[in-house]
């Protein structure tokens, strides 16, 4: 049976390069033989996590989906803007809702293995979110692979199919993939 491999950014907007890179990620994936599901997290509105909020109503009906279905995949690729040098408000946010205990069974991160990406207009590929990122999500129970890519110049790294320009990158990004699927089949 082929690896399910979970993909989404950490960005809501329309035209997200996290969002591009996360999508060719998954593709290479695909060719690999994975078996993939993407996500928009922009489908599955949350508020900002709030105690309160959790003890009078429970756990958020999209916060239950995206549970059972991150419960469901062996290993995760995650596109995360660097927003101020750090993890973005609604990756941040969709973990915590995560992370809290509901009445299901569904464990969603533990021993699940990771393939972070970055993708930014700047210099440096947003590489200075990546350990933020790691580090939240491997005090969840992840484990996030060594290999790790960050695009820089993202506004000129994609042709109109979405296609990474630069072969070294497309070469870059296989890589990532590979070291994923290799370690989530175990
Ligand atoms: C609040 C905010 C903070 C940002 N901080 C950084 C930063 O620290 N480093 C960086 O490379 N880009 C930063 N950016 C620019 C983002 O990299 C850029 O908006 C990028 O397109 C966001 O990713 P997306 O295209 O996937 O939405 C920031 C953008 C916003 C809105």
């Amino acid at each position: 049976m082929s690896t399910k491999i979970l993909c989404f950014a950490g960005s809501l907007r329309k035209d997200s390069f996290n969002k591009k890179l996360c999508h060719a990620a998954a593709q290479k994936a695909a060719s690999l033989g994975a078996s993939i599901t993407e996500i928009d997290l922009a489908d599955y509105p949350l508020p900002i996590y709030d105690g309160d909020l959790e003890k009078a109503s429970g756990m958020p009906e999209n916060a239950r989906k995206l549970k059972a279905m991150f419960a469901e995949h062996q290993g995760f690729i995650i596109a995360s803007p660097e927003y101020n040098a750090g993890i973005t408000a609604v990756l941040k946010n969709t973990l915590d809702w995560l992370s809290r205990p509901d009445d299901s069974e569904h464990k969603p991160f533990q021993d699940k293995w990771v393939a972070l990406l970055a993708a930014s207009p700047g210099a440096l590929g947003g590489i200075r979110a990546l350990p933020n990122v790691r580090f939240i999500l491997e005090g969840l129970g992840c484990i996030v692979i060594p290999d790790q890519l960050a695009l820089n110049k993202a506004h000129e790294a994609f042709d109109a199919s979405g296609e990474l320009v630069s072969e070294q990158q497309q070469q870059r990004l296989e890589k990532v993939v590979r070291r994923l699927l290799h370690f989530s089949a175990r």
